[in-house]
């Protein structure tokens, strides 16, 4: 069977480094292995819009960041799809339709969804007295799931690499696949999700050291910071609080400097970047037994960040200087993507016999009845 992939981000701000190690650098290699028959990136301004109704600015603002990011990491427009999800209108259509095949309690158990609705304050309870907790949760947010489903399966995509908050969409669209071709005939293909390969790219933390990079805990590392920034924040990040004097034995695990060493380092960096270590594993022993500095070692990320960084910097700048150009891809990328759901829809009418119009054998066998009819 041939390989589809289908992917993509919420335009509600730039990307960051967790970002890349959690599924852009995958991406690129992905486009690169030529092993994919199609692959479509989407940015997901009406995803995003299920929780920023009252700021269609910021989603608006940030679909040109995204994609500058897209392009900056090397994905390519000759090579991949790069699509806008409110520009594929059969999504919606898809989207509708699925709703049947979904209960309020399948999707009230979703544990992305719960970990949201509580992330975003939105209460299921209403506190007797208390007006600020009437906000409640918007049914478009309840049921992004399912129009996440809708984005996966108007491609046929077959892999989906992303990180592993997606893990129950997935799931959830594999359920909604199987029950539409139970009830309809096969039709829609099931989907894959391809985790990051590293437990350091599977979840990066923030610059403090807290579980996730997150723009509202203002911890990131963006793939567009400048390499004064990069070092400014590098040099303040978190390490092993226990680790005080230099001569002190350190600790490595929970250490955020070394986590995204871990996630960054490639074959290669310690020769070039601090050739009296053969190993990043002799450089963690070494900060382990002793005597070796916070510094240092943060100077050494900061040079292995610069190294990835600066091609994407350099990258970014040349499309800076053509957002007319950037949008036309971002154009012609969502009239592909668009033709491409068409076809699926058009299948998933036929499936569910509401092609009308196509299906002669109804008109006919309803126009024979009739005739009948009269004839008596
Ligand atoms: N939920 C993803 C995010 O929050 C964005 C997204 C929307 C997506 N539709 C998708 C990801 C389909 C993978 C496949 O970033």
């Amino acid at each position: 069977m041939k390989k589809i992939i289908l992917t993509g981000d919420r335009p509600t701000g730039r990307l960051h480094l967790g970002h890349y190690v959690g599924s852009l650098r995958r991406r690129v290699e992905l486009q690169n292995s030529g092993e994919f028959e199609r692959i479509f990136i989407m940015i997901a301004d009406a995803q995003a819009l299920t929780d920023n109704a009252d700021n269609p600015e910021k989603v608006r603002q940030n679909i040109i960041e995204v994609a500058l990011d897209y392009l900056s990491c090397g994905l390519d427009p000759e090579k991949s799809t790069l699509f806008i999800q409110s520009q594929v209108p059969e999504l919606c259509e898809l989207a509708f339709y699925y709703m049947n095949l979904v209960t309020v309690q399948r999707l009230q158990r979703n544990p992305t969804v719960k970990a949201e609705i509580q992330m975003r304050g939105f209460s299921e309870q209403t506190v007797e007295g208390d007006t600020t907790q009437r906000q409640g949760i918007p049914v478009g947010f309840f049921t992004y799931p399912i129009s996440q489903a809708s984005d996966i399966t108007a491609f046929k995509a077959t892999t989906v690499p992303a990180g592993e908050d997606q893990e129950p969409m997935i799931e959830q669209t594999r359920e909604i696949v199987h029950k539409f071709n139970s009830v309809y005939g096969p039709t829609l293909v099931e989907p894959e999700i391809l985790l990051p390969d590293n437990a350091a790219c599977m979840r990066l933390p923030g610059t403090d050291g807290k579980a996730k990079m997150s723009k509202s805990l203002g911890n990131c590392i963006y793939l567009s910071d400048t390499a004064e920034e990069v070092k400014k924040k590098v040099m303040g990040m978190y390490t092993d609080p226990d680790h005080l004097r230099v001569e002190d034995p350190g600790k490595v695990e929970g250490n955020t400097v070394f986590t995204y060493l871990d996630a960054f380092c490639r074959p290669g960096d310690l020769a070039e970047f601090l050739p009296e270590y053969a190993s990043l594993d002799e450089l963690k022993a070494h900060y382990r037994r002793g005597g070796l500095g916070d510094v240092k070692v943060k100077r050494l990320l900061i040079a292995v960040l610069n190294r990835t960084l600066d091609p994407i910097r350099e990258r970014r700048r040349y499309f800076e200087s053509r957002i007319d150009e950037v949008y036309k891809v971002l154009e012609a990328g969502s009239a592909a993507a668009r033709a491409t759901a068409a076809a699926t829809l058009d299948e998933v009418r036929s499936a569910m016999r509401i092609n009308y119009f196509a299906d002669r054998e109804l008109i006919e066998e309803q126009a024979r009845a009739y005739a009948a009819k009269h004839e008596r």
